[in-house]
Order: structure tokens, then C-alpha cells, then sequence
């Protein structure tokens, strides 16, 4: 499959909701943050995967505000494994040429977890291969209510003026200010829905579904999906004949 892919064409950001951690578990009559656990192995070969190809964004749904819903049980165990994870991984992220970055509201995590995270993304800030961005307690309705309340503040205070409000004035006040748009969207276990993540980023991304378990994903499964994103036509709203001409 990787010999398949045209490196000319990557996509540049490949956006990932990490679903099925819970059915992986049951499925082997375990509990469910057993399946979380066996999900850190995934992160890790599709973050090699998309270093190696060359990725330049790679953003992982990992907690939504929707999952602070879940049972304290759950939610405490995936803030623990967050932690003792993140800390762990800062030498393979240098070996990989990795910076961490995070979006979402961070202040909502636990102190510690908030504070492992920013010492990670400190510590690998300098490095310039492909960027690994967490979406922690984040969701797309959430971003998009402050880009809302940041703007209206500085209408209020006139230093943005309502016919100065463009796209890209929106997406300047999104967490994703300093990425592209994902091209690319993959979700695994065979749900197909957005589920709250990059609403307004994902306006032309491709989507890819596979009926894949999070747990069970490697890097075969990446670039099949890449090879399939490859053999799409993007149109934007063109025909397919203005693209052709
Ligand atoms: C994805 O797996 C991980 C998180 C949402 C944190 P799930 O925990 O949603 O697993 P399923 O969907 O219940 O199988
Ligand atoms: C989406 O998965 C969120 C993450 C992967 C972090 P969920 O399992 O929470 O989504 P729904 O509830 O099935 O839509
Ligand atoms: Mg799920």
C-alpha cells in the first residue's frame, strides 16, 4: 500500500476521530479503559506513519465536551492515562522530529494533565517534522461560540469593525489558526458522523469511514486511506470539467 501513495499529493493535515476503544474492550470481555489503553499503541504507529511520510498536521480527536458526559470512572482513567502517555512519549516525539500541540479548553483538564501537556508542547516546540494536535475537551460548536464571544469583544471595543468580518477572520479567531484546513478525515469503527469535531474546518474535507477498532489501527490502514483520498476528485463547487481544462 505505501508504495501506492503520490507523495506529491499528500494531504497536508489528516484529521482523526479515534473511535471503538470501548467495543475493542468488550469485544475481548474487558472493560472499556482496557480498551483505551491498547489505543496508545494506535497513536503512536499512525504519528510514525504520517512522520515518515511526510504529514504536516496530524489532529486526533481524543476527548470531546461531550465525554465529560461518560462515568467519572471513565473520564478519571483517560485523564490518568493522558498523563503518565504524554510524559512518556516526549523521546519518541524528539526521535520523530514531533511538536505537540493542543486544541480545545485546555483549562478544563485536570491541573496536572493541563501541566504535562504544556511542558510537552514547551519541550518540543523547536521540533519541525509533523505536528501531532490533540483535540482535548474540544468540540466544534465549543471553538466556535469563543471565536464568536473574541470577536464580538473586539467589535465592542472597535477594533474590528462588523464589515471586517470575513472567513478569514473567523478562522484566525479558531484554535486551528495555525493550520490548514484537514484535506483528510478519518473515522474508525464504523460510525459515520462527525460527532462534534472540526465543524467549520471541515468544510471540504474528504471523509473516509472503516470499520476498523481505534485499537486496531496501523499503519497499513493510514495509507489505505490516503490511497483512497488520492483517486478522489475535489471540486469545490466546480465541475468536473473546469478541473480537467
Ligand atoms: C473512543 O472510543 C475514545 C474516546 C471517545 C475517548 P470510545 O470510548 O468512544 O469507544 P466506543 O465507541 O464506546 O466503542
Ligand atoms: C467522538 O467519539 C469523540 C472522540 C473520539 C474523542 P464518541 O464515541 O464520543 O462519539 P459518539 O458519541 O459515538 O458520536
Ligand atoms: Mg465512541
Amino acid at each position: 500500500m505505501k508504495e501506492s501513495i503520490n507523495l506529491d499529493t499528500l494531504p497536508q493535515h489528516i484529521a482523526v476521530i479515534m473511535d471503538g476503544n470501548g467495543r475493542w474492550a468488550e469485544q475481548k470481555g474487558a472493560m472499556r479503559v482496557f480498551g483505551h489503553r491498547n489505543a496508545i499503541k494506535a497513536v503512536r504507529e499512525i504519528a510514525e506513519g504520517c512522520a515518515e511520510l511526510g504529514v504536516k498536521y496530524l489532529t486526533l480527536y481524543a476527548f470531546s465536551t461531550e465525554n465529560w458526559s461518560r462515568p467519572a470512572d471513565e473520564v478519571n482513567a483517560l485523564m490518568e492515562l493522558l498523563v503518565n502517555t504524554i510524559a512518556d512519549e516526549i523521546p519518541t516525539l524528539h526521535k520523530n522530529n514531533t511538536r505537540l500541540a493542543a486544541i480545545g479548553d485546555i483549562d478544563s483538564l485536570p491541573t496536572k494533565c493541563a501541566q504535562k501537556l504544556r511542558d510537552a508542547i514547551t519541550e518540543t516546540a523547536t521540533n519541525t517534522g509533523l505536528t501531532l494536535c490533540l483535540a482535548l475537551s474540544y468540540s466544534g460548536r465549543w471553538e466556535l461560540k469563543e471565536a464568536m464571544k473574541a470577536i464580538a469583544d473586539k467589535v465592542a471595543q472597535g477594533a474590528v469593525k462588523t464589515e471586517e468580518i470575513s472567513l478569514e477572520l473567523i478562522s484566525a479567531h479558531l484554535h486551528t489558526k495555525d493550520m490548514p484546513d484537514p484535506e483528510l478525515l478519518i473515522r474508525t469503527s464504523g460510525e459515520m458522523r462527525i460527532s462534534n469535531f472540526l465543524l467549520w474546518q471541515m468544510a471540504y474535507t474528504e471523509l473516509f469511514f472503516t470499520e476498523v477498532l481505534w485499537p486496531d489501527f496501523r499503519k497499513e490502514h493510514l495509507y489505505e486511506a490516503i490511497v483512497d483520498f488520492q483517486k478522489r476528485e475535489r471540486r469545490f463547487g466546480k465541475t468536473s470539467a473546469q478541473l480537467k481544462s
